[in-house]
Parts: structure tokens; sequence; C-alpha cells
């Protein structure tokens, strides 16, 4: 267990059980993303978490990377793929930025789904997303922009960070990352939140 992965691994079992949030604004993710897809696609889905929205993507698309740099993640991931049968489907152990266990680039579509807010500079993260992807590619992003919201469980998260209650996150606001992405030279296709708690939506094109 590496120091990186140390509260993932900790939080996996628990994370697997932990019912979605917010089902309705899920779905709403899914179809707009599926919407996006076609079945020669080459994907890949950085921080796949257990993997169940890999399990529902991929047999949308050609093949499926999805990665994560919890192997205790990963682990609960490939048991729940254990049944479904899907060829197309690979995980693999490993950091957002780490190209290791993953085939040639470019892909077609990169997925961050609740995860650029949890690295520790999300603008090299971007940039490095877009180095990744083919002309005409799709980066899929949905994150927790801290700077939009108000809860007061925001203003104690350097001390729940302290206690390991929770990961270290860094603070953008959705505006920045909708201007990052833009001065990245990604084209925005699709944004949009729901309130001030929740996680900000963005499909993205690397134009051809
Ligand atoms: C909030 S969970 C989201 C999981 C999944 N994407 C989802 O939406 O349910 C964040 C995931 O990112 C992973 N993660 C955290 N830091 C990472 C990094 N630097 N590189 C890759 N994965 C990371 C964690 O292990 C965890 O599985």
């Amino acid at each position: 267990m590496s120091d990186k992965s140390r509260f993932w691994d900790r939080e996996a079992p628990k994370y697997a059980r932990k019912p979605i949030d917010d089902p309705a604004s899920y779905e709403k993710k899914l179809a707009q993303t599926q919407a996006k897809f076609r079945p020669d696609m080459r994907v890949l889905e950085l921080g796949c978490g257990t993997g169940s929205t890999a399990l529902v993507h991929a047999p949308h698309v050609g093949e499926y990377w999805a990665s994560d740099i919890s192997p205790a993640m990963i682990e609960i991931a490939r048991d729940k793929a254990k049944d479904a049968g899907l060829d197309n489907l690979h995980f693999v152990v490993g950091a957002a930025d780490e190209t290791t266990s993953l085939p040639d680039q470019p892909f077609d579509a990169i997925l961050a789904l609740n995860l650029l807010h949890l690295l520790p500079d999300p603008a090299a993260e971007i940039r490095d997303i877009f180095q990744r992807l083919a002309p005409g590619g799709l980066f899929v992003s949905s994150t927790g922009c801290l700077e939009d919201m108000t809860s007061p469980l925001v203003k104690i998260l350097p001390l729940l960070t302290w206690l390991g209650l929770a990961p270290p996150v860094a603070k953008f606001s959705s505006s920045w990352l909708l201007e990052t992405m833009r001065q990245t030279g990604f084209e925005i296709e699709t944004h949009w939140g729901h309130g001030k708690g929740s996680s900000y939506f963005v499909i993205a094109n690397k134009p051809a």
C-alpha cells in the first residue's frame, strides 16, 4: 500500500457499498457521455474507483481501460467484473498521470469522474489529458468545485484531512475549471452542476 493510496485503500469496502448520492444526475451524466460514444472508441477512465461506471460504459465502446491509484479499489472492480463477461474492459492499478500498463496513446475519450479535485495539480492533469487524447477526442469530467460550495463541511475540510478523515483536496471554482480547460485547448461542449454542493460535469472536446 503506497502513501498516496492509503486513504482510498482503507475507504474501498465502504465506497463499494455507498449508494449513489444523486441518482438522477448520475443517470444524466451516463446518458450524456454514452451519447458521445462510438463502438470503435478507445476509452480511458482515470480514478475509476470500484468500477461501477466502467461496467456500465464498456459495452458501448471498443476498448475500455479503467485505472485507479488504489489496489483495493481495483480488486473490488475486478471482482464485480468477473460475471459481466466484458472482454474489452481492463482494470489497471496506477496514478492518473501514469502510463505503465496502459496501451499506447492516444485515446478517443478520457473520463475523470470525481477525481480532479483530489489531485495536487488539477491544471497539470488537464494538460496531460489533452496530450493523451487523439484529435477530436473527448474529455469527460465530473468534479467537486470547492470554491463554489458553501457547506460548513468545506470549511473544516483541512481539519478532516489533517485527522485522516478526508483526502487532501484542491480548491477551485467551476469558472476556473472551464477557463483552464479552454486555455489548455479544449472546446467546452456541455457543462452543468446542480446546486452549490454538487459535482460539476463537463464534456470537452480536443479540436480535430
Ligand atoms: C471519489 S472516488 C471516485 C471513484 C469513481 N470515479 C466514482 O466516480 O465513483 C476517487 C477515486 O480516485 C482515486 N484516486 C485518488 N487519487 C488518485 C490519483 N492520483 N490517481 C488515480 N486515482 C486516484 C481513489 O483511489 C478513488 O478510487
